[in-house]
């Protein structure tokens, strides 16, 4: 992986405040980025998006204002603020709280200055963030307003497969969807997307994803920041394909038409050659980062070289705050970390390509004004137990990512429909030990529906540090292997499936899914 280095946020823009062309130019297979009016159309499309930052600002109790923002400060070269996702409210009676989404088409600003087409939910882009709590009842009516099938997957959840969202229970325009279900999940980051045979890559990049907040009422991580906008912060990180009429590419065909651009968009504002602002105004703020980009990785870092607290991988907690220089997310991977800021900071998001032609370059994406005045605790020296898994009377398979020519496969077979998908039948106690085994010199993203798994090797290698977290989406680098263990506690049924694939979503559409059965003993 290379990493270019870029200087520190500030000191390669022009009087106002934009990153010079160089930092455009640096991409290795991007067009130029048009500047040219840039300003003027940034604003445009941060009074469509705001209305629901400010919204969801305001709702959780504090003066910050968009309008005054982190430009009038002098210390932030930031030249607009964080837009915060709008906080979803849900009603509870009867101990079940119903959220409404409707997933819908609109147009967003996703290249500077260009207008493109876009899907989200309750929005024209991307989708509220909702709050689920362990042992709530939720029950979710989705309407389906897009002129196509679509599902709405539960990335990380822990449900029956009915409700996963998976392929076999699309819906069409003009229906709801209606999945209900205890929330199982441990306090965690968790995001919701569409998940339909062969559309998942086009809906998904044009806006069709949002973020799920686990939390746990019983949870002795309380200490830990969760003001949503004020100091508890999601990152929703995509880098795209766009050619330059504004035109979201999502297969072969439209990745390989020229003139393609590869903007990276931070809770759906375009970052190329801007720097969002937050004002901290705890001492303490937690991140939750999301990368729901196609295929490209995103490495987060500080400009400074200092060090991020990471509290939590895809599934939750770690033993204990670990702190990294850089957090690296394959696409669809979440991670929550930390920072106590006594003075400044910015962080950066690297983007490595997942892909053959995807982005590349080093990016200031956030300029964080430290204003908090309060002296947090110390973090809890424990925040969850995770007991390691002995494998060794696990039951073996062998998962294989493999291709041919363009189609993609999952042992030998092209999950492209569900008669030819390869299926993993299993039954509910079975603990199992799989090894995935990337056959192709590809990058892959490889996720597992339902329950989560931990690392039991990476490449021959023992995991380590933060690797002995709970996952549900890891790397596997082309011709690489990881070894995966998981335990299939409940759940069964007979007709609905669970979904094991690469969250490169390219590849999931062209094949690389497979079924998981999950039946009684
Ligand atoms: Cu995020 Cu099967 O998907
Ligand atoms: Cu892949």
């Amino acid at each position: 992986m290379t990493h270019t280095s870029e200087p520190a946020s500030g000191e390669n823009r022009d009087a106002k405040g934009n990153h010079r062309k160089s930092m455009a130019e640096k991409r290795e297979h991007g067009k130029d980025i048009a500047v040219r009016g840039k300003g003027m159309h940034r604003r445009k499309f941060l009074g469509g998006m705001a209305g629901a930052g400010i919204a969801a600002v305001v709702g959780a109790g504090t003066t910050f204002s968009l309008l005054s923002g982190a430009a009038k400060n002098k210390a932030s070269a930031a030249d607009s603020t964080l837009v915060i996702p709008d906080l979803l409210e849900g009603t509870t009676t009867d101990s079940t709280t119903t959220f409404t989404l409707e997933a819908k088409t609109g147009t967003a600003e996703v290249l500077s200055g260009v207008t493109s087409d876009t899907m989200g939910y309750n929005q024209s882009f991307l989708g509220p963030t909702m709050k689920w709590t362990n042992g709530d009842t939720v029950l979710l009516n989705i309407t389906n307003s897009l002129g196509a099938d679509t599902t709405v997957h539960f990335h990380g959840a822990h449900v029956p497969a009915k409700m996963d969202g998976g392929p076999q229970v699309a819906f069409s325009d003009g229906t709801t969807w209606s999945p209900t279900f205890t929330v199982k999940d441990p306090a965690t980051t968790l995001w919701y997307h569409p998940h339909a045979l062969g559309t998942t890559a086009k809906q998904a990049v044009h806006g069709l994803a949002g973020m799920i907040i686990v939390e746990d009422s019983t949870d002795a991580t309380a200490a830990l920041p969760s003001d949503y906008g004020v100091d508890d912060v999601p990152l929703i990180f995509q880098c795209l394909a766009v050619d330059s009429a504004g035109d979201i590419k999502y297969d072969l065909t439209g990745y390989l038409s020229s003139g393609l651009s590869y903007p990276l968009l931070l809770n759906g504002t375009n970052v190329d050659s801007t720097t969002l602002g937050f004002t901290a105004t705890k001492t303490r703020t937690r991140f939750r980062a999301l990368n729901a980009s196609p295929s490209d990785i995103i490495t987060i870092q500080r400009s400074d070289g200092g060090t991020l607290t990471q509290i939590s991988t895809d599934q939750g907690y770690l033993t204990e705050a670990t702190d990294v220089t850089t957090i690296r997310l394959v696409a669809g991977a979440r991670a929550e970390f930390t920072m106590d800021l006594s003075a400044d900071a910015t962080l950066q998001a690297v983007v490595t390509t997942g892909w053959v032609r995807g982005g590349s370059g080093t990016y200031d994406v956030l300029a964080i004004t430290a204003s908090g005045t309060d002296t947090p605790d110390d973090l809890p020296s424990t925040l969850n137990t995770i007991d390691r898994y002995d494998t060794s009377d696990f039951t073996a398979r062998t998962i294989t990512l493999g291709q041919s020519g363009t189609t993609m496969l999952i042992n030998g077979s092209a999950g492209t429909s569900m008669s030819s998908m390869a299926m993993i039948s299993t039954t509910v106690g079975a603990k199992e030990v799989w090894t995935i085994k990337n056959s192709t010199q590809l990058e892959h993203s490889f996720h597992l529906h339902d329950v989560p798994y931990q690392l039991i090797s990476i490449n021959g290698e023992t995991p380590t540090g933060v690797e002995l977290g709970w996952y549900d989406t890891y790397e596997v680098v082309g011709g690489g292997s990881i070894e995966i263990a998981m335990e299939f506690t409940d759940f069964s049924d007979d007709t609905y499936m669970y979904m094991l694939h690469c969250h490169l979503l390219q590849h999931e559409d062209e094949g690389m899914m497979a079924a998981l059965m999950v039946t009684d003993s």
